[in-house]
């Protein structure tokens, strides 16, 4: 289990609060899998898609037999993918049909700061905005999510999360499978009710993080896959708000990663677990074509115990056809040389103690989040080396997934030595464990405006594990 949870674990007990779902766990690998539909722009010209999102409230089923209330982008759970091509300008207008506040980000997106979902750039109840997506980076897997000042925990738990596709054309020689046997898994981790209610729970003062005990892919808990006996390309997303996972496969096979945040590696790297912390993406291949057919393979979570170790099940249930391949080159992913960086800084990831009950704050260099003075001002078009440290104490020390927006980075080091075997490409976020520190390099080129980095645990980012830097 990730340090982080089982510090929430042992001082949830201790305060008398509850940690899980109040009903029995629903059982595992029976409900379907469902893949999330894709939006269809209301208008297309000759640069730009244009696609309206509704946020609102609506009732789903996601345990079986149950309606559970969520607050979806056009009411679904997850929200519909939006699948963006490479170089084509994207329009999404929002309109916010909820009783709360919200505001969107595009996660690991290059946007303008003023359509990238700064916390307090807000849509209120009843009102509407556009926001302008360029999509000019290579192909990812993005996802959009609430970002709303102080309620970014809520309101992602409560539903408000979508994938974001860039399709890129240049990928198509490379001839990965595609189509249906291209299929995000968008992982989350939520607790219910009795009546199949959202139970929040985030821990003392809503500080620790919503860990929950239900493992949900694309809205459904634990669900099940029939598949062909061939390759499919799986796209990982961990948008739960506290879990980590470590993947695995109960067959012992390796793993076959082709991607991290920001798109495709040089080359697949085989791993026989892959760690993927909140907002953190992967994207694998499984050729199930070495499996007999009726072979039944579970996708493990080596974090977990129990139910919580289990996140799906895929059943090879006939024979077909395979054209796919899996190149032993994938793309060239240019290193950015540490020779370039003109400046390095360092952020520490920590927090105020205990004081008696009252729990303290999550800080990023000793400081909260302040939306009007940036800790960090960069030049426009600079490279610079980021040092970051988890500075983990006594019951502050959990897992912090550093995420830092605007553009992707390389890790250079991480605990003085090379980074994991699955974090060698293009990243937007960085897990750190309590003790460790890495250092990032990133060329700040997208745009001039104000940004943020912050925790991905999102009730660390709700209490204030977030700063303001300024590209100038
Ligand atoms: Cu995925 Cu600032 O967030
Ligand atoms: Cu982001
Ligand atoms: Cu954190």
């Amino acid at each position: 289990m990730f340090a982080g949870e089982t510090v929430a674990r042992s001082t949830y007990a201790r305060l008398g609060i509850k940690y899980s779902s109040s009903r029995p766990t629903t059982p595992r690998f029976t409900v379907p899998l469902r893949i999330p539909p894709e939006l269809r722009p209301v208008r297309r010209d000759e640069a730009t898609d244009h696609y309206e999102i509704a946020q609102k409230e609506a009732f789903v089923e996601i345990l079986p037999g149950q309606r559970t209330k969520i607050w979806g982008y056009e009411g679904m759970f997850p929200g519909p993918t939006i699948r963006a091509l490479r170089g084509r300008k994207v329009v999404v207008r929002h309109s916010n049909q909820l009783k709360t506040h919200t505001a969107v980000h595009l996660h690991g997106g290059v946007t303008a700061a003023q359509f990238d979902g700064f916390p307090t750039d807000t849509i209120m109840p009843g009102e509407s905005r556009s926001y302008e997506y360029l999509n000019r980076g290579c192909g990812t897997t993005l996802w959009y999510h609430d970002h709303a000042m102080d309620h970014t925990g809520r309101n992602i738990y409560m539903g408000l999360v979508g994938l974001y596709l860039i399709a890129d054309k240049r990928e198509g020689a490379l001839n990965l499978p595609s189509d249906e046997y291209d299929i995000p898994l968008l992982l989350q981790c939520h607790s219910f009710g009795e009546d199949g209610r959202i139970e929040y729970h985030a821990g003392p003062a809503g500080r620790m993080g919503a860990y929950g005990d239900t493992i949900l892919v694309n809205g459904a808990p634990w669900p099940r896959l029939d598949v062909g006996a061939r390759k499919y390309r799986f796209r990982i997303l961990n948008a739960s708000n506290a879990r980590a996972f470590r993947l695995s496969l109960n067959s012992g096979r390796p793993l076959v990663q082709i991607a991290t945040d920001g798109g495709l590696l040089p080359a697949p790297v085989k791993c026989d677990s892959i760690s993927i912390a909140m907002a953190e993406r992967v994207e694998i291949v499984l050729d199930f074509s070495e499996y007999p057919i009726g072979s039944r393979v579970t996708l493990q979570n080596q974090e977990g115990k129990g139910a919580l170790g289990d996140i799906m099940q895929f059943e090879v249930a006939r024979e077909e056809r395979d054209d796919s391949s899996l190149p032993e080159k994938l793309i060239d992913v240019p290193k950015l040389d540490v020779q370039s960086s003109v400046r390095e800084r360092r952020f520490d990831f920590g927090g105020t103690p205990f004081l008696g009950f009252t729990f303290g704050v999550w800080t990023i260099n000793g400081k909260r989040f302040d939306a009007e003075t940036p800790l960090a001002q960069v030049r426009y078009g600079d490279v610079e080396v980021w040092h970051l440290r988890n500075r983990g104490f006594g019951p502050l020390s959990m897992l912090h997934p550093i995420h830092i927006h605007l553009g992707h980075f390389q890790i250079l080091e991480r605990n003085r030595r090379a980074p994991l075997p699955w974090e060698r490409g293009w990243k937007d976020t960085i897990s750190l464990q309590p003790h460790e520190d890495a250092k990032v390099i990133m060329k700040f080129d997208g745009y001039r405006g104000r940004y943020l980095i912050h925790c991905h645990n999102l009730e660390h980012e709700d209490h204030s594990m977030m700063a303001r830097f300024d590209v100038v």
